[in-house]
């Protein structure tokens, strides 16, 4: 079961060039494409002809042409061209999907066109800040679903464990944060803070940290797929907790989205923003890696888990007290989940 009104990304901009770029979201085959004008079309992944893959074809002056006999099609899904005939039949054309470019994603509808508000997706301007936040972008398929991926991001207490040659550090500090939540009605945010703590060796790496620090981690859950991670430290007694722009120490940013493609498994975009080495590239390419290397790991635990739970179900799992932000993440997942299968909800609105 999918949460279909809602915005995913479905690639990021730059994935999506000149050439058909085939995708499964949500359980359907999507083709991206990029017409020359320099506007993403959407269209699912078949040809109203004989039913080919689009993302065989090409891409060209009138839009996207099927590898097969011809056809072309342009970003709203309507036949423009059919080879040797100048009578293009009404029911020449193949579903489109509404798309956003945006902060460097590409963002999709899969349900109701009708509602599809670009005012609801979310902002991430840090992308478009190539100056006080260099960043990079990445993409993990995973074997497990959108579902698991999310519940590994709402609970923190994971990073001592499966992150601890990495980003994790030690695990009592983790399981010790203190945290704040503050939750509404399409999300939840926390802030977990390690007062006085060791820091862990990416961040030391990264800055030299010799000393222990005050390291915060600020997670803000937008519902049904994003997570908007902002984490650092500085050195204790440099006034962490006071400040709002947190300068001199360590600071990163990491976008976190979640499509699904399945219903066990997704697409893992992330991006990290380097906010302490800004004219160092090097910087900026050393913290993707290392992230990288952190989130095979979840990439590892999370496809592991979806295996068990396919086979034995999870009808029996118990929740502990680090799942609080997890429970709430559930419930307004639950809710959007209702909404998007009752149509009196969609009239109602
Ligand atoms: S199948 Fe696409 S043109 Fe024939
Ligand atoms: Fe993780």
């Amino acid at each position: 079961m999918f949460i279909r009104n809602a915005w995913y990304i479905a690639a990021w901009a730059h994935e999506v060039g000149d050439k058909p770029l085939g995708r499964r979201i949500c359980d359907e085959p999507v083709v991206l494409f990029r017409d020359r004008a320099g506007k993403i079309g959407a269209l699912i992944d078949k040809c109203c002809h004989r039913g080919t893959p689009l993302a065989i074809g090409k891409v060209v002056e009138q839009g996207l042409e099927c590898g097969y006999h011809g056809l072309i099609f342009d970003a709203t899904g309507k036949c423009v061209v059919i080879p040797g005939q100048d009578h293009i039949p009404e029911k020449a054309f193949v579903r489109s999907y509404p798309i956003v470019e945006k902060d460097e994603c590409a963002w999709i509808w899969m349900g109701d066109p009708a509602r599809a508000d670009p005012a609801l997706i979310i902002d991430y301007p840090w992308h478009n800040d190539h100056k006080k936040w260099p960043h990079k972008h990445a993409l993990y398929h995973i074997e497990g679903s959108a579902m698991l991926m999310i519940d590994n991001l709402m609970d923190l207490t994971h990073l001592g464990y499966v992150h601890g040659s990495t980003i994790g550090g030690n695990p009592a500090a983790h399981v010790d944060a203190k945290m704040e939540t503050t939750r509404n009605e399409n999300g939840l945010r926390y802030v977990r803070w390690m007062l006085n703590s060791v820091p862990p060796p990416t961040y030391s790496k990264a800055v030299g940290f010799t000393g222990r620090v005050d390291r915060w981690q600020d997670f803000e859950f937008k519902a049904p797929s994003s997570i908007i991670q902002w984490s650092g430290a500085l050195e204790v007694g440099k006034g962490a907790q006071e400040s709002e722009t947190r300068e001199g120490g360590f600071s990163l940013r990491i976008l976190h989205s979640l499509t699904p493609e399945t219903e066990t498994t997704c697409h893992y975009f992330w991006s990290t923003a380097n906010g302490y080495r800004q004219d160092d590239p090097a910087a900026t390419e050393q913290l993707y890696s290392e992230i990288a290397a952190a989130f095979l790991e979840d990439q590892a635990v999370v496809a592991a888990q979806q295996r068990r739970l396919s086979e034995l179900g999870d009808a029996d799992v118990v929740d502990i007290v680090s799942d609080a932000a997890r429970i709430h993440m559930r419930r307004v997942m639950d809710r959007l989940a209702a909404q998007d299968r009752s149509p009196a909800q969609h009239a109602a609105e």
